[in-house]
């Protein structure tokens, strides 16, 4: 397991560029391809604005901590927040015909379906979603 960069940035949601470029040049470092590559950038952005949103609730002076680790031929990306925390097995479903009009609540449903292992977990400092991509998974 190696720590390849860890980034703390204010709760604001202009740091999202910030967060998307580096996530994109750890990608191609890893040398995944294309579509895995942006299946990386949308999943930290979503990850990273809900700890910014939802987490920190914009406060700037709120920090989002996020480290990405490489594992063999997989990308692990750790983003926490200082917010308290959700329970994410209790979300609505954004397929069900009364959500399917919604233009909220598909962010973490979407991580769900890009990523290999997504799992959130309740930390003294505050949230914590761990994001796992393998290399050509398919
Ligand atoms: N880091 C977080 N801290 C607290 N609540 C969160 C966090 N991330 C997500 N949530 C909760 O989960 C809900 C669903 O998140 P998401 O699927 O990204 O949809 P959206 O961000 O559009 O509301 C959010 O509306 C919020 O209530
Ligand atoms: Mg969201």
């Amino acid at each position: 397991m190696t720590i390849i960069k860890t980034l703390d940035i204010p709760s604001t949601p202009d740091e999202l560029t910030k967060v998307d470029e580096v996530a994109e040049r750890v990608a191609e470092e890893m040398s995944f391809s294309k579509d895995e590559k942006d299946d990386i950038a949308i999943s930290v952005s979503e990850a990273v604005n809900n700890a910014i949103m939802h987490g920190n609730l914009a406060n700037p002076k709120k920090m989002v901590h996020i480290t990405f680790i490489r594992e063999r031929d997989s990308l692990i990306v750790k983003v926490r927040d200082e917010g308290n925390g959700f329970n994410p097995d209790d979300l609505p479903d954004p397929t069900s015909p009364e959500n399917l009009l919604r233009l909220k609540g598909r962010g973490i449903f979407i991580i769900r379906q890009l990523m290999d292992e997504v799992t959130h977990r309740k930390t003294n400092e505050g949230m914590e979603v761990t994001l796992v991509k393998k290399k050509n998974a398919g």
